[in-house]
């Protein structure tokens, strides 16, 4: 199965595990970007309020062509209980042409139920497989990685 994996990650937690994923599966991966909007203070704080009212946010363009793929794996931030308005934006622009979806997100220590939920919601597509990551779970994620990759396969 040709796999992609599309994040989002604004302190490279996501990213981490977007690459642990990418190394087990040897698969692609396309890191959302969008020229540094959300760094630092102000950054953050834009990013709660855009997040907590379900806005998208203007990303550069993409390299690898979602059509190409049979599974794409969503990974994002949770942001206000929401994924980061970037993913948002890359869902709804290319949710048509994914054709498997499975989906992530990296957190303090709450709000992905909603965040999953609700990027199962804009792309209208059932999750062949989820996985989310607190904190803690941050410090030792080999094995929520492992049952997430067997789901996929
Ligand atoms: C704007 C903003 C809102 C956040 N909201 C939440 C939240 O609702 N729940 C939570 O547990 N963590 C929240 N966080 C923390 C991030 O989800 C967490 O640190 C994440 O792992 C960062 O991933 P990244 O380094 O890939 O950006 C928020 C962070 C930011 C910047």
């Amino acid at each position: 199965m040709k796999t992609l994996i599309v994040y989002y990650s604004r302190t490279n937690v996501t990213k981490k595990i977007a690459e642990m994923i990418q190394k087990e599966l040897d698969c692609d991966v396309e890191e959302i970007t969008d020229g540094g909007k959300y760094k630092g203070k102000i950054g953050y704080m834009k990013g709660g309020m855009n997040a907590s009212m379900g806005r998208t946010s203007d990303i550069n363009p993409i390299d690898k062509n979602p059509a190409d793929y049979d599974l794409i794996i969503i990974g994002t931030p949770v942001w206000a209980s929401n994924m980061a308005p970037p993913v948002h934006t890359y869902l709804l622009k290319y949710n048509s042409q994914i054709k498997n979806m499975a989906s992530f997100c990296t957190c303090i220590s709450g709000g992905y139920e909603k965040t999953l939920e609700k990027i199962a919601e804009v792309s209208g597509k059932q999750q062949i497989s989820t996985m989310f990551l607190t904190s803690k779970d941050i410090e030792n994620p080999e094995e929520k990685i492992k049952t997430f990759i067997t789901e996929i396969k």
